[in-house]
């Protein structure tokens, strides 16, 4: 045996035996959030297709249609003529959804993280990332050779010191943070972050991932719901893959940052463009998004119901003000004894573990969709509250 195959065999014996082992189940094809696995049809509250856009059969014929026309694939990087019409189009629609200028497209959200801080850190340069940053964060100042500062999840007072005992060049830091919060569906104070990056001369970088189709009288985003303007945010980050429903990601800002984007970040320039027929398909999406407003309306209405049923039945209800509604049990074990017990009775939430969350903060990540029934959510809820008894509640 070689001895990468010998390092490979402890590291998942090991795994197996923390409770630390992931597993990937293939599912079978069904409307979100209901989803097949194994033969047995359950309910999903696992995914983040919030507005439950991703199988919605208008989108699809869309794809379809469009994919007759184009192809399924760019073909080429987009310098090298990968870039589409339909992705000139979706890229337009992108920027008006948000209320800025210009918007570049990425592949995913992780690709666009990686382009924007590799982009606009100079190296050796700091970034003051919230400690619950998403990996794709902390990945991306890690490439870009910046000096990576997590400062406590959420506590802009200390940010502040750190910014204030730093004394970097104007506007050659960056502050960047998650406007809710991937695995707390927790919020950013946007306003004191705005405020702490403007006194301190840092450009801010705000990641929307879960924000971005959920947030706002339209849709769009943290930047609908709060008006930021260009100076406030002048980097903004987004994904096509949760909300919208189908797969990608933008940044959006002003002309010319945009455009010196487009210059320098490297997982647009060295990457296959988006499918065209894909692009088409995210833009209705996008109009969906706009226009259906009652799948906010149920959504934020589901969010509601569930933590009232939280409550009501003495479970602990998370600081999460979302469709994120995670409850944390601590031990893996105790998660993966949760999840499957929810499992049996019909319920797919798949149990979070290290190092997606820090030790001890193992969790069931409940997320809702505006696809789901009422029923279904206080059918968790009992099953919820019958199972947490059994597997103990969280440690103390
Ligand atoms: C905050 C945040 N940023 C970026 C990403 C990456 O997005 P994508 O799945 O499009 O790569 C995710 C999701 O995984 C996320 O939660």
């Amino acid at each position: 045996m070689n001895l990468l195959e010998e390092r490979c065999r402890q590291e998942i014996a090991e795994r197996l035996e923390a409770g630390l082992l992931r597993r990937r189940e293939a599912r079978g094809p069904a409307r979100l959030p209901r989803i097949r696995i194994g033969g047995r049809r359950l309910v999903g509250f696992a995914s983040n297709d919030y507005l439950g856009l991703a199988t919605d059969p208008r989108l699809a014929r869309t794809l379809a249609r469009a994919a007759r026309r184009w192809g399924v694939g760019a073909g080429a990087a987009a310098t090298l003529g990968g870039y589409s019409e339909a992705q000139a189009g979706l890229e337009e629609a992108l920027a008006r959804a948000v209320g800025r200028p210009r918007a570049l497209v990425f592949p995913t959200g992780y690709m666009a993280n990686l382009g924007l801080l590799g982009a606009f850190v100079p190296r050796g340069r700091r970034v003051y990332a919230d400690r619950l940053d998403h990996a794709s964060i902390l990945d991306a100042a890690r490439l870009a050779g910046a000096r990576l500062v997590r400062y406590p999840h959420g506590d802009l007072h200390a940010l502040a010191r750190l910014l204030a005992s730093a004394r970097e060049v104007a506007g050659q830091s960056l502050i960047v943070s998650e406007s809710v919060f991937s695995m707390e569906g927790d919020r950013a104070t946007l306003p004191e972050l705005v405020a702490c990056a403007r006194s301190a001369g840092a450009v801010l970088a705000v990641d929307d991932a879960h924000g971005f189709g959920v947030l706002g009288p339209n849709g769009g985003g943290c930047l609908d719901e709060g008006g930021w303007g260009t100076d406030d945010i002048p980097l903004y980050v987004a994904t096509l893959g949760k909300a919208v429903g189908v797969l990608g990601a933008f940044v959006a800002g002003s002309e010319t940052i945009i455009e010196a984007l487009a210059q320098k970040a490297r997982t647009a320039l060295f990457t296959t463009a988006l499918p065209p027929a894909l692009c088409e398909a995210a833009c209705e999406a996008l109009t969906l998004v706009r226009t259906e407003s009652w799948r906010r309306r149920r959504l934020w209405a589901h969010v509601a119901r569930f933590r009232r049923g939280l409550r009501e039945r003495g479970l602990p209800v998370p600081n999460a003000q979302g469709p994120i509604q995670p409850l944390v049990v601590g031990a893996p074990d105790r998660a993966l004894a949760l999840s499957g017990r929810l499992r049996r009775a019909g319920y797919y939430v798949p149990a979070v573990r290290p190092p997606t969350v820090p030790p001890g903060t193992s969790r069931l990540r409940v997320s809702l969709s505006a696809l789901h029934e009422e029923r279904e959510i206080v059918g968790l809820l009992d099953v919820l509250a019958a199972s947490w008894a059994a597997v103990g509640g969280p440690e103390p």
